[in-house]
């Protein structure tokens, strides 16, 4: 047994590898539950009493250098592979990132209040849940006005006190109550009516409400503004103002920019007029004014509402509302390198 012995010491000292299978072999050979170092300590129990210590010694010291072999061959095959990480090429082009897309209607909101903040606007945000008096009655609303009938509004209780707002022009009657003029105000936002959902007409939307209100503003500085923005948004110079009727301004008209006639599509968007209607705007009525607390003999003020879902469709070239709110990730992706 002792020669044994001898011979696999000496066979443990010379053994070397690189091979992660050899080594397994190794362990096998030796360590494993079923290796040699096993049966030798199963002979060990036949062997004569005066031999068992000597024995005994040499087959530990035997036990101690298999382990410890194995031990260190396993060690220097994982720095081998510890210094291939840090051969790492660093100059490779990393993973991709997937960035999402802004949606549409951000991109058309975020662009309004970029043109408007460049001329001294300030953004203002007000409650999609809006009561009788900011949505409707401080805007001169009468009190028979079809347009707060249960067909326009979603009311949130049955006594009809609060509703979903169902235009921008409310967050001009919060910001006018707790803030002096000068006031030049652009506030983006989402509105709700009670209608038919159909390619053109949805019951969410998206306004952009903007307003004066200082000394001595008049229709002029109101038509220059629009100007203004119809070149900067559409890149187009010639506008109109069409007379019209809102309850919370006076006079009121709407704003068409021109359009051009040269294509099919030009046809398609203006109705075969060249004209695009983009916005309704006004004079702010002395009513709403004073309604806020804030004297219409001193100030005075324009206002306009912009509708942005129409402008992102032909902006896009979008051809249903609805495909604006499915939120169709084949659809959002498309808009990826407008931001
Ligand atoms: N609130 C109007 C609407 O929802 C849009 C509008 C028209 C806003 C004229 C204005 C304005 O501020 O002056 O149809």
């Amino acid at each position: 047994m002792l020669e044994k012995i001898e011979a696999y010491l000496k066979e443990i000292e010379s053994f070397s590898t690189s091979s992660k299978e050899e080594l397994e072999q190794f362990r096998i050979k030796f360590i494993g539950s079923k290796g040699l170092l096993k049966d030798l300590f199963d002979d060990f129990k036949a062997v004569p009493k005066e031999q068992k210590k000597e024995a005994g010694q040499k087959l530990n010291a035997l036990k101690n250098s298999a382990t410890e072999k194995f031990q260190n061959l396993l060690n220097n095959l994982s720095n081998q592979t510890e210094s291939k990480t840090e051969n790492f090429d660093y100059s490779r082009p990393g993973t991709p990132i997937n960035l999402g897309s802004q949606h549409p209607v951000s991109i058309v909101i975020k662009e309004m209040c970029d043109i408007f903040s460049r001329i001294g606007f300030t953004v203002k945000e007000g409650p999609e849940i809006e009561d009788d008096w900011h949505n409707f009655t401080a805007l001169n609303f009468p009190e028979e006005h079809p347009a707060r009938d249960m067909q326009d509004t979603f009311f949130i209780n049955s006594e009809s006190q609060h509703a979903l707002r169902t235009h921008t022009s409310s967050v001009q009657i919060r910001v006018m109550e707790n803030e002096k003029p000068p006031l030049r105000i652009i506030a983006p936002g989402r509105v709700f009516r009670n209608e038919a959902i159909s390619a053109r007409s949805h019951c969410i939307f998206h306004q952009v409400e903007g307003f004066y209100i200082d000394k001595d503003v008049s229709f002029a500085d109101l038509k220059q503004t629009l100007q203004y923005f119809a070149k900067e948004f559409f890149g187009k110079a010639k506008i109109r103002l069409r007379p019209s009727y809102f309850p919370f301004t006076e006079p009121s008209a709407e704003m068409d920019v021109y359009w051009g006639l040269e294509t099919e599509t030009d046809y398609k968007i203006t109705k075969g007029t060249g004209w695009l209607e983009v916005l309704g705007c006004g004079m702010i009525d002395p009513n709403v004014l004073e309604n806020c607390g804030i004297d219409s003999k001193i100030y005075s003020g324009y206002a306009f509402g912009i509708g942005v879902e129409r402008i992102a469709m032909q902006r896009f070239n979008i051809p249903d509302i609805r495909m604006i709110f499915e939120n169709d990730i084949r659809f959002l992706n498309q808009f990826k390198s407008v931001i």
